[in-house]
């Protein structure tokens, strides 16, 4: 069966004062999601957008034919639940968070499933895939980060990918459908690695906005991916 891969461009590399110009080009360019990294100054050193940024985006993340681009919400922040709630309201269609900010991480699943969104668990470069023993039959995502949280333009960390092995082995052994989505310094030259490592969804931030022509860099991507 081949895999459907899916490239979730990371509007943290966008230029905020167009944010929305930017949600609609990168999808005119071939975005399968948004990926939106929301940021407090305290689980990560940095501080980006909130709810209301994502409501106010909400309405430009459709295709030219009028269908919706989900919007990937990566949750950097501590505590989890009452932000995640609010990014549901706010149109998220999936939520992920990191389990070492939850006090109580298979409520905060719940709580986000609770919603209508679909769930996803983040791990550091250094955090193990333990909890899994325990939650990988309630969630829709797996994102292994490849850089550590907080800043875009980082470089891939190797190690990532003996994690994205380990973590497809999981939902391999799991018999759902999960998504397996990677995070931080992802280019079109090492993105077949990547995918080879198991990966199917790859967040990318600074190699499409930091580039004038981001179809080119989709489809380049894309090339790899196909190969
Ligand atoms: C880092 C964020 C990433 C970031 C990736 O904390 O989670 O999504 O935007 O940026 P690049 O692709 O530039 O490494
Ligand atoms: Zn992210």
């Amino acid at each position: 069966m081949s895999t459907t891969y899916r490239i979730a461009p990371s509007i943290l590399s966008a230029d905020f004062a167009r944010l929305g110009d930017e949600v609609k080009s990168v999808i005119a360019a071939g975005a399968d999601w948004i990926h939106f990294d929301v940021m407090d100054n305290h689980y990560v050193p940095n501080l980006t957008f909130g709810p209301m940024v994502c409501q106010a985006l909400k309405p430009h993340a459709k295709r030219a034919d009028g269908t919706a681009v989900p919007i990937d919400v990566h949750l950097m922040i501590q505590p989890v639940d009452a932000l995640a709630a609010a990014f549901a309201d706010a149109g998220a269609d999936l939520i992920s968070f990191h389990p070492d900010a939850s006090d109580h991480v298979h409520r905060s699943v719940q709580a986000i499933k609770s919603k209508g969104c679909q769930a996803g668990l983040v791990f550091n470069p250094a955090a193990p895939l333990d909890v899994l023993d325990w939650l990988i039959d309630e969630i829709d995502l797996i994102l292994i980060m490849s850089v550590n949280p907080g800043f875009g333009g980082q470089s891939f960390i190797d190690s990532a990918l003996r994690k994205i092995e380990a973590a497809r082995k999981r939902i391999d052994a799991s018999g759902r459908d999960i998504r397996l989505e990677v995070d931080g310094g992802i280019k079109s030259d090492n993105i077949r690695r990547v995918a080879d490592a198991g990966a199917d969804t790859f967040v990318a931030g600074s190699a499409i906005f930091g580039k004038p022509d981001y179809q080119a860099v989709i489809d380049a991507m894309r090339g790899e991916l196909a190969r």
